[in-house]
């Protein structure tokens, strides 16, 4: 047995969480642990980056210290380990999103770069001259400026699902948008400054039913949600490591097989190829014809641990405890003279937008830094949205698996300071 498998067995004795413990949770977290500022840290800033648990720091210092090699190149035995290693954190992935095959998992270095392989690769190669490709009002930059840049070089147009002041996608225009012209629709199953929760069940069916293939971007809600791209039947699904309690520069494509096998690579070099002369190359199987080059094999590998240890809380009872804190958090914010929230969605995943009456929410931030208090203001890579809601910036608290009551009291607290130092 190899370091990082009897790692693995010891860390599912150790980790196993059968109640939701939530002070036994925050322990398993180095981080939380320190003081900022002279305060104890309370960590909102969970859509931007999660902080990640012991077992994911010490599997990436394992791999390093005695199994680190390059994969699918070497006959010799730490190649051999590396690979089973990055090969059985694909299927710890194709497992997680329930997925049909290893191979319709493609390791990419976040949801940006996934959205951009699904644009450059299934784009360039099927979307013409007047085709249509729809997003909406919420999409974070990532899944904005790709299809920009598609449609600028195909002549294609960009179509728009607007939103209502709630902050939820608005199904009967998306209806309207749907034509014969569409050639893709790609969405966001949780908004990043707004935490509305798509339907995207329903979004699929309504692109399948006139035979348009559609792209899911779950960076926030892999994390926070049990997510089935079997049952979703979505056609391409993406999300990121560092936003799931992993390492940063590792994230995941989801796509349909026949989807992927009928698409030209995204970058060429090593790996991705079968044969190469100067005369032509031939390409190597999916998923290796998406990953030219070494990849991150650590990155992968700290994935497929903090796989394993939100599995070992369990998704459905992270989701109960964040959703149940989302409402607490809603509550006692609102109470707060002069605060309005933005994102007010009956379907909402644990971020919390806000504004402070009269004071720039760069301020806000800048108070509760000082009293140890992550969160995250400006315009959170979604411009659109701010323009919808006639607001230059927002402070967004968003919460993680361990993030507390006592938290969001905390939070509160530094947020009637704000008031008493600004007016
Ligand atoms: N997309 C990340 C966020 O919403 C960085 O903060």
């Amino acid at each position: 047995m190899t370091a990082l498998s009897r790692q693995k067995l010891t860390q599912t004795r150790e980790t196993s969480h059968d109640i939701y413990d939530v002070e036994r949770i925050r322990e398993d977290f180095p981080i939380l642990g320190q003081k900022v500022n002279g305060k104890p840290l309370v960590y909102l800033d969970n859509a931007a980056t999660s902080q990640k648990p012991q077992a994911v720091i010490d599997v990436i210092k394992t791999y390093y210290a005695t199994e680190n090699s390059n994969i699918h190149r070497g006959v010799h035995t730490l190649s051999e380990r590396a690979t089973r290693a990055y090969e059985s954190a694909r299927s710890e992935v194709k497992r997680f999103i329930n997925a049909q095959e290893d191979r319709e998992i493609i390791f990419v270095r976040g949801s940006t770069e996934g959205i951009n392989l699904v644009a450059n690769s299934y784009g360039r190669k099927f979307i013409q001259s007047g085709d249509e490709i729809i997003i909406s009002w919420m999409e974070h930059h990532s899944n904005i400026v790709p299809w920009q840049l598609l449609c600028e070089e195909k002549d294609a147009v960009l179509r728009v699902v607007p939103i209502n002041d709630d902050g939820e996608l608005m199904l009967n225009e998306y209806e309207k948008l749907l034509s014969t012209r569409t050639k893709l629709v790609s969405i966001a199953h949780v908004s990043n400054a707004l935490g509305s929760i798509n339907p995207v069940k329903t979004i699929v069916e309504m692109a399948h039913s006139r035979g348009i293939p559609v792209l899911i971007d779950g960076a926030q809600a892999a994390p926070h949600m049990p997510v089935d791209v079997t049952e979703m039947d979505c056609d391409f699904y993406v999300f990121s490591g560092h936003k799931l309690y992993g390492p940063t520069g590792i994230g995941i494509l989801y796509g349909k097989a026949h989807l992927l096998e009928d698409m030209p690579p995204y970058q060429g070099g090593g790996d991705m190829i079968k044969s190469v002369t100067f005369e032509k190359t031939l390409y190597n199987v999916v998923p290796y014809k998406f990953e030219a080059g070494t990849p991150n094999i650590a990155g992968a590998i700290g994935l497929g641990t903090a796989i394993h240890y939100v599995n070992s809380i369990g998704l459905e009872r992270i989701n109960a405890y964040e959703r149940e804190l989302l409402s607490y958090a809603t509550e006692a914010i609102s109470e707060i003279k002069g605060i309005r929230i933005i994102g007010t969605a009956k379907e909402k995943a644990g971020i919390l937008s806000f504004i402070l009456e009269g004071v720039h929410a760069h301020d806000v931030g800048t108070v509760l830094d000082h009293e140890g208090i992550a969160l995250r203001t400006g315009h959170h890579c979604a411009q659109p949205v701010m323009q919808r809601f006639g607001v230059p910036a927002t402070a967004r608290a968003s919460l993680g698996l361990y993030n507390t009551r006592e938290e969001i009291d905390a939070l509160v607290r530094a947020l009637y300071k704000v008031i008493e130092v600004f007016r």
